[in-house]
């Protein structure tokens, strides 16, 4: 398969031991190749993850599934972008849910934009339809009509891919990903697609197993 990239977005799910489980796991799955690999587990585990993928010697890179729209500062609670870069390469911004539940706006997501550059962070931009914005500038955007999400219901890969390629045709420097109830059985029939360079995998990412047989059939 042509290089790829797949992410893993963890939500809010597993413990230290849970995810100690899912890398020792996974390295026994793990084959050297040119995809691109992205982990998005809780903060709570990214210290422990990436110290397991190093221990496993994976090229695994890791992301956050969020940060905040404002810089370290006095913002009780929150995870500055500066103090995440220690750990991640890569941050998903704009997901339905953080829209839906957590009220972020176009304008938010465009600070958090602006953030991950200013720390080096690349964005995994989501979109829920073809007409949702998209900052300039970012590589990474992931179609995720909210239907799909976590319902067994993915869209078509024909539609999937008539999105993509309008996304793409926003700028030469985009890569589009497609989410939304993928698994072990439909991946492929989405990154055979023209326009789909990846995929963003919520509760199959659980399964070891099931995030490596994505990436490696
Ligand atoms: P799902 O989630 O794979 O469970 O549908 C995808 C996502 O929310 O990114």
């Amino acid at each position: 398969m042509q290089k790829k990239i797949f992410v893993a977005n963890w939500k809010e799910h597993k413990t230290t031991d849970e995810a100690v489980s899912w890398v020792r796991e996974f390295a026994t799955y793990y084959t050297p190749s040119e995809h691109i690999i992205v982990l998005c587990p809780s903060f709570t585990l990214l210290p422990v993850v990436k110290e397991q993928i190093a221990k496993h010697d994976l090229q695994i890179s890791l992301g956050s599934q969020n940060f905040p729209a404002f810089d370290e500062g006095s913002y009780t609670g929150e995870e500055s972008p500066r103090l995440l870069a220690e750990y991640i390469q890569y941050a998903i911004i704009g997901h339905s849910e953080r829209r839906t539940h957590f009220l972020e706006s176009d304008d938010m997501l465009l600070n958090k934009v602006k953030l991950a550059r200013r720390y080096g962070i690349e964005p995994l931009y989501c979109v829920q339809h073809e007409d949702t914005d998209v900052p300039e500038d970012v590589t990474f955007v992931a179609y995720e009509p909210p239907f799909a999400i976590g319902s067994g219901h993915p869209d078509t890969p024909e539609n999937a891919n008539e999105v993509a390629k309008y996304l793409q045709s926003k700028g030469d420097q985009i890569t589009v990903l497609y989410g939304g109830s993928v698994t072990d059985k439909n991946s492929t029939t989405f990154l055979s697609e023209e326009h789909i360079k990846g995929v963003l995998i919520g509760s199959q990412s659980l399964d070891p197993q099931a995030f490596s047989r994505i990436i490696y059939t």
